[in-house]
């Protein structure tokens, strides 16, 4: 059996600091749909090589965003959205004495107050999963890179989903601003990376 979200870190050792700061209040929250440690520790890898900022939607108590903090340089700036108040509130108790994070309340949308990126994470909204569809040309500089959260791994072309044709992930992986690949981070878990295409 594969642990979800807040509860496959139980079992993980050795965390940076901040992500063990993040999951304790996910836990002391209730809150179970942290990411795993699996997509963060992608997400601190590749939060290394953005240099100016990122941004992620969806924020839930912080976890994820944690994993980005860890990664990026001391220079780069961080923007976490959540839609809940009371988790909102969580994340920003999380990053307390960060100043190069800040957590927004509202909707996902919100990011765009601060876009370009470098690094784009998209864990709620803006996945074309049905609460709107983030644009990179709008959000990205060109080589900045997209992420999308929370697939299980294709076995069919075109992927489906529920018997019909996985219209989100193709969204994604046919996207004519991008490049994008499918990741497989376990035996159940993929996400999807698109790089902008710098301008012809
Ligand atoms: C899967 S959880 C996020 C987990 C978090 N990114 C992490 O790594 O621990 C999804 C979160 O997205 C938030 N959310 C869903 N739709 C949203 C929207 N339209 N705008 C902002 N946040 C949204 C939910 O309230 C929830 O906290």
């Amino acid at each position: 059996m594969s642990l979800r979200g807040t509860d496959a870190y139980r079992d993980v050792g050795a965390l940076p600091v901040l992500v063990r700061r993040a999951v304790e209040a996910a836990r002391a929250h209730a809150f179970a749909f942290s990411c795993r440690p699996e997509q963060g520790r992608l997400l601190q890898v590749l939060a290394a090589g953005a240099p100016h900022r990122i941004a992620e939607t969806g924020t839930g108590c912080g976890v994820g965003l944690a994993w980005l903090a860890s990664g990026a340089s001391a220079g780069t700036r961080l923007v976490g959205v959540e839609r809940d108040a009371g988790r909102a509130r969580v994340a920003a108790d999380v990053f307390r004495g960060r100043d190069q994070v800040e957590i927004l309340h509202g909707d996902w949308r919100r990011i765009e107050e601060h876009a370009p990126y470098d690094l784009l994470v998209l864990d709620g909204g803006g996945q074309a999963k049905g609460d709107g569809v983030a644009d990179p040309a709008r959000l990205l500089r060109a080589g900045g890179t997209v992420v999308v959260d929370d697939f299980t791994p294709a076995t069919t072309w075109p992927p489906r989903y529920d018997g019909a044709p996985d219209r989100p992930r193709l969204h994604w992986l046919e996207h004519p601003e991008l490049h994008n690949a499918e990741l497989r981070l376990a035996a159940d878990l993929s996400v999807l990376v698109g790089t902008r295409l710098p301008p012809r």
